[in-house]
Parts: structure tokens; C-alpha cells; sequence
């Protein structure tokens, strides 16, 4: 099967070069499902943890899925990027071709960024859609309040006394998703219930179906 990406900008003289064996095929030799689940909400919110989870129960059932996180591809793929409205969305764009092509080596992605910004998210959704391929929003929710409260690596209290600039939630804005395959609700349910909710979602998207 013909295989293409054009939808982002590409290159001055470059022809795509199709393989010989596709996504498909790959799936099915997996025996899954590929497709990305994008977690997105505030600094704090449990989007790692979740996530985290999410990944232990996929490898317990015999899933092959790959992790990316915000704060971890910042130490490499997305190091010479800050925070300003420019470098997150080129953040998000990085991430979500980094997404594409893990998803068509036919593994489940788990992604966690903050993804503040409702055009990026879409940008990665479409990014996917052309490509024929699940893409799964879930919106963390957590108030603001409770996130400040959790703190987990201290920047929110930064972020109040004016030593980081452009925090989300803080001087920054999150624009929360309209309409995520699943919202789940951390300050309310437990990290095992969040990531039980989202097995189900993953099951009704089917993508928990063999390859
Ligand atoms: S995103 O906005 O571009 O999607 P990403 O998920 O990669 O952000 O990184 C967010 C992480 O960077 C947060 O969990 C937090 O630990 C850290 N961080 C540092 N500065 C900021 C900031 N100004 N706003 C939000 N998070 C920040």
C-alpha cells in the first residue's frame, strides 16, 4: 500500500520512498492495534502517572507501546525548545510526527504533555487522521488549586514568585480540549481508576483488538 506524509511542511525536492511492508503487517505480526493516546492537562495534573499505569496494564496483556513524555524528550529530541507559544507548538509538531512514526512500526504510544494549546493538539490529531491512524485525547482534568497544592517538582511556587516566566495555569494559558475521547479526574479517583477508564476507552476505540 502506498504510503505518504504531506501533510506538514516538507522539504525542497524530496520524493517519499514507500517500503515493502506496511503498518499492517506490522501490526500483525505484533498481533495489536497501533494507534497514540495523548494525554493532555496542567503541569501536575497525573498525566505521567497515568500514563505510567496505562503502560504497565498494556505490557501485562502483552502490548508492545512506547512512552514519550514531555519532560524526558526535553532532555534530547526537544532540548533546544523553551517555553514560548512558538516552542511549545513546535514541541507538539515534533512530538506528533515522533508519534506517527511509532505508531506505523505498529506500536501504542502513550503521550504526556501539557499541550496547552487546543491548535496544536489538533494539528497532531489531523497529523493522524490523514494517516489513517487512532488518535486518543485525554483530557486530565485536575483544578488548578490541586495541582498548585501537589507541586510535584516545585514550580509552581517558582512560577508565584515571578522566578519562571509563562507557567501554564499561572501566565500562561491551558486551553482545555472540547471534545477529548475521555476526560478523567485525578483530584477524585485514584491513579488505578484513571488508567481503568482509560483501558475501557482504548477497548471501545478498538484498539485493543488483535492486529
Ligand atoms: S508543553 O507545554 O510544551 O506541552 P511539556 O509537556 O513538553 O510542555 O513540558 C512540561 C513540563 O515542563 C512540566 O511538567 C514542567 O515540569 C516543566 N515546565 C518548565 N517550565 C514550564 C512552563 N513555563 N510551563 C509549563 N511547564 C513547564
Amino acid at each position: 500500500m502506498a504510503e505518504s506524509h504531506s501533510d506538514s511542511s516538507t522539504s525542497d525536492n524530496v520524493v517519499w520512498h514507500s517500503g515493502a511492508v506496511d503498518r499492517s503487517s506490522r501490526e500483525k505480526q505484533l498481533g495489536q492495534r497501533a494507534g497514540t493516546v495523548w494525554f493532555t492537562g496542567l503541569s501536575g495534573s497525573g498525566k505521567s502517572t497515568v500514563a505510567v499505569e496505562v503502560e504497565r496494564l498494556l505490557a501485562a496483556e502483552g502490548r508492545l507501546c512506547y512512552r514519550l513524555d514531555g519532560d524526558n524528550l526535553r532532555h534530547g529530541l526537544n532540548g533546544d525548545l523553551g517555553f514560548s507559544e512558538a516552542d511549545r507548538t513546535e514541541n507538539i509538531r515534533r512530538t506528533g510526527e515522533v508519534c506517527r512514526l511509532l505508531v506505523d512500526a505498529g506500536i501504542i504510544v502513550l503521550a504526556s504533555f501539557v499541550s496547552p494549546f487546543r491548535a496544536d493538539r489538533n494539528q497532531v490529531r489531523t497529523m493522524h487522521r490523514s494517516a489513517s491512524m487512532p488518535f486518543i485525547e485525554v483530557y486530565v482534568e485536575v483544578p488548578l488549586e490541586v495541582a498548585e497544592s501537589r507541586d510535584p517538582k516545585g514550580l509552581y511556587q517558582k512560577a508565584r514568585a515571578g522566578e519562571i516566566r509563562g507557567f501554564t495555569g499561572i501566565d500562561q494559558p491551558y486551553e482545555a480540549p472540547g471534545s477529548p475521547e475521555l476526560v478523567v479526574h485525578t483530584a477524585t479517583c485514584s491513579v488505578e481508576e484513571s488508567a481503568t477508564s482509560v483501558m475501557t476507552c482504548l477497548e471501545a476505540q478498538g484498539l485493543l483488538k488483535q492486529g
